[in-house]
């Protein structure tokens, strides 16, 4: 892993890093060497990255980050998921030279149209009253819930620091650690070979289904690196835009074998067996509704120039595959198809 060797050790405070995006973040920061402090519940169940200290700390209690109240850090990460007075008592409690917000694609008003960019795409309108929204008693948001109370959190972050703020608007993030996102189910059913079935190539307009993701890792290394570089500036989060069809056979070549074949089930097959898209059960993980095509593939060449670099997805697949099997079985798949359900769907494709 590649050190910051050039720039001195940042004291950094990561809020959260102990769950998927943040504990990458931290992870990443402590093997470039850089001190870092933790804030979480720590309840989880996964602790830090080792070398990292944590403060616990319950964010919902308005007084959560009074310890950090008079300690100076160089750069904070912030990764709240959901909560405008999160970010605010952050704001107020913390000192630090440099700011990240982890926002969402759910920012943009048009989630449909492909081949848009973070500087001319148009933003939701603002969420009425961000500041009293409370996750706790709406555990299913809607996008645009979702997206208004992020936008709410970038504003904020952005007006207290003068714009200086460094903000990234990841799409859907992958990689080891990852427990509930739909990409996950394909390591481990491709290697599994035999004739699987997949969705199909193309949507119901003849255009190929798009995909479009970035790994934790490659997103933490671009934030760590910017958080030295005291960058500023608001870029989408998000891996090259290709097509589903070239991704899953990107998995296929990384993980299957020699009795995988990839069977592609046509959309009424899929939709009259009741079978979801993108995920849940039963589903096609990562067949993306019509409403998602344009957050599928965006334009991301800005956020290349300003550093972002993408393993391949091939890379992410061997170390999902690697990360799933380690833990054993686990926590029962959130998303896919049961064997059986997959035996139906294709005899009824004729496969
Ligand atoms: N996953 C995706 O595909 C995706 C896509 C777009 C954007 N994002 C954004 O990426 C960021 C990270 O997402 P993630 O789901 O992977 O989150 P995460 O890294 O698991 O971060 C959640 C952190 O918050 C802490 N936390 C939760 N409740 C807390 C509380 N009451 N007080 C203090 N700490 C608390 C958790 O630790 P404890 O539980 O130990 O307290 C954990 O360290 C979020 O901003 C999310 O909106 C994710």
């Amino acid at each position: 892993m590649p050190t910051d060797s050039t720039a001195a050790p940042l004291r950094l405070l990561v809020l959260g890093g102990t769950g998927f995006v943040s504990g990458a973040v931290a992870a990443e920061a402590v093997a470039r060497g850089h001190d870092v402090t933790c804030v979480a519940r720590g309840t989880g169940g996964t602790p830090p990255p080792e070398g990292a200290r944590l403060l616990r700390a319950d964010r919902n209690a308005p007084e959560g980050l009074a310890p950090l109240r008079g300690t100076r850090f160089d750069a904070v990460v912030e990764t709240a998921t959901l909560s405008l007075p999160w970010v605010q008592r952050a704001l107020r409690d913390v000192s630090a030279g440099h700011w990240t917000f982890i926002s969402s694609i759910s920012v943009y008003a048009d989630t449909y149209t492909r081949g848009q960019t973070a500087r001319t795409a148009r933003l939701r309108p603002a969420l009425p009253d961000a500041a009293s929204y409370d996750p706790a008693h709406d555990p299913e948001p809607s996008q645009a819930t979702y997206g208004g109370v992020k936008l709410a959190c970038e504003q904020a972050i952005r007006e207290a620091t003068g714009d200086a703020a460094f903000v990234v608007r990841p799409g859907l993030i992958v990689g080891p650690g990852d427990d509930i996102g739909p990409f996950g189910y394909w390591p481990l059913r491709m290697a599994r070979g035999r004739a699987t079935a997949v969705p199909p190539a193309a949507g119901a307009d003849g255009l190929a289904l798009p995909a479009q993701c970035v790994d934790a890792r490659d997103l933490a290394a671009w934030i760590v690196e910017q958080a030295a570089a005291r960058a500023s500036g608001v870029y989408d989060a998000a891996g090259p835009p290709v097509t589903l069809d070239a991704l899953l056979h990107e998995v296929a070549d990384a993980v299957g074998h020699g009795s995988l074949e990839l069977v592609p089930v046509p959309e009424d097959i899929l939709r009259g067996a009741g079978v979801r898209e993108w995920t849940g059960r039963p589903s096609m993980p990562l067949w993306p509704p019509r409403e998602l095509h344009g957050a599928l593939a965006r334009d991301v060449t800005s956020s290349f120039e300003a550093g972002l670099r993408a393993r391949p997805v091939a890379e992410t697949a061997r170390a999902v595959l690697r990360d799933r099997l380690g833990r054993g079985a686990g926590t029962p798949p959130v998303a896919g198809l049961t064997p059986v359900e997959e035996a139906s769907l294709l005899r009824l494709a004729g496969a």
